[in-house]
């Protein structure tokens, strides 16, 4: 019996949340392209929309509004456990630690099944500390004091403030918007899909979360970011992309940001991506980074297709190098990325619970046959 390896084209269960056509290179979240929402979208009416499955109205987005605004603060016991963390440990590892901890013992009780409000708000209660958690652990990985949120601000502008210690650009958070919308949902990718597995189990919300952010750490899932943007900063020039491309190939070697299960034609995010990463770091004088960037995404674009493969930038190449001009630390580049999946993980959540059923699918055997000791 053959299998596809690695789940490939396997359907494991219907969703209404988000679409993708890999042949044409397009991605739609409850039906409307991502092009579209980016353009006449804020990051706030994505986000219910992902969750709730229809933009919001004046009164809804409000109501949404203020129930991320509101509980931004840390639990103490959270705010605890990430001022003992070693200053070394890498922050998506911390954040995997600390996010059981950002609920609170109600939320933890509530029932899975029968009470979905209960649950969706909780949801909004974790989403509203994760940039909270994100800076603070940034600022005491700087040897600095984490600052209390200011539920007055947009989300981003809040989440830039608390990082960096002082008011952002509104063209830094509309970037910021726009980039976190981009990576907000994206079908059974392998950390959504993580979780709505350990959620069919019925744990609480934050745990089935927590086991999120360790999928999306891997350099093959959302730790791509940070691996492309450190793999642009050593090669150092675009001059010299083609032969480091070379190079990389003949060793077999996986080039970070490259490639996507799905897309064979393009990733429409890294096609958004890839202008605005252009312009920002030209206005802040990083493009050198960008433009090797580029250069490696064309120069392995030509090799790759002489060996017959499709393969292209995906949302993870260009990425780095928009937070990098933000002021965002690389090791915090996937921190950000839980920052804007966990709408879209939750929205899974609840849509599982909707309809609920464990997940647990059947092995086929390989090993040895009955035997005795
Ligand atoms: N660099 C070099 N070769 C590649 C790359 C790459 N980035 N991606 C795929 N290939 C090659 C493989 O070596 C393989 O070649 P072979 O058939 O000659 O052995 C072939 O293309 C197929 O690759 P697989 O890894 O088997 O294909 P899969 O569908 O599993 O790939 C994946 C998807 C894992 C994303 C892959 O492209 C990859 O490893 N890319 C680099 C990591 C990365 O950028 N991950 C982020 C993905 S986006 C996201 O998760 C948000």
């Amino acid at each position: 019996m053959t299998l596809p390896k690695g789940l490939a084209g396997v359907p494991a269960d219907t969703t209404s949340i988000s679409d993708i056509d890999g042949e044409r290179g397009e991605l739609r979240y409850r039906g409307y392209s991502i092009a579209d929402l980016v353009s006449h979208c804020s990051f706030l009416d994505v986000a219910c929309l992902v969750l709730d499955g229809e933009l919001p109205t004046p009164d809804s987005r409000r109501e949404f509004e203020r129930s991320l605004a509101q509980p931004r603060a840390l639990p103490p016991a959270a705010a605890d456990v990430l001022s003992r963390l070693p200053r070394e440990t890498h922050p998506m590892t911390a954040l995997q630690v600390v996010l059981p901890l950002l609920d609170d013992a109600s939320a933890k009780s509530a029932p899975r099944l029968e009470n979905r409000a209960a649950q969706r708000e909780g949801l909004l209660a974790i989403a509203a500390k994760l940039p909270t958690t994100v800076a603070a652990l940034a600022r005491l990985r700087a040897g600095r004091t984490p600052l209390a949120p200011d539920p007055s601000l947009p989300i981003h502008a809040d989440f830039l403030r608390m990082l960096r210690g002082e008011a952002p650009h509104p063209a830094e958070v509309a970037t910021l918007d726009a980039t976190q919308i981009l990576q907000m949902e994206h079908g059974f990718n392998a950390s959504t899909f993580t979780g709505r597995t350990v959620a069919s189990t019925l744990c609480p919300l934050s745990m089935a979360l927590s086991a999120c952010v360790g999928a999306l750490y891997g350099p093959l899932h959302g730790g791509a970011d940070e691996a492309a943007y450190r793999m642009a900063l050593s090669i150092g020039d675009p001059a010299k992309a083609p032969a480091w491309v070379d190079e990389q190939l003949a060793a077999k070697e996986k080039i970070m940001g490259l490639g996507h299960r799905e897309y064979k034609v393009v990733d429409p995010r890294a096609v958004i991506l890839k202008p605005m990463a252009l312009e920002l770091a030209r206005l802040k004088g990083q493009e050198k980074v960008v433009e090797t960037l580029i250069a490696v995404d064309e120069h392995a674009e030509k090799r790759f297709a002489e060996q017959g493969k499709r393969i292209r930038a995906n949302v993870e190449f260009y990425k780095g190098a928009v937070f990098a001009a933000l002021g965002i630390p690389p090791e915090f580049f996937t921190t950000l990325f839980a920052m804007a999946r966990v709408f879209g993980w939750g929205a899974h959540m609840l849509e599982l619970w909707d309809d609920h059923k464990l997940y647990r699918p059947a092995a086929v055997y390989t090993g040895a046959g009955p035997r005795t000791v």
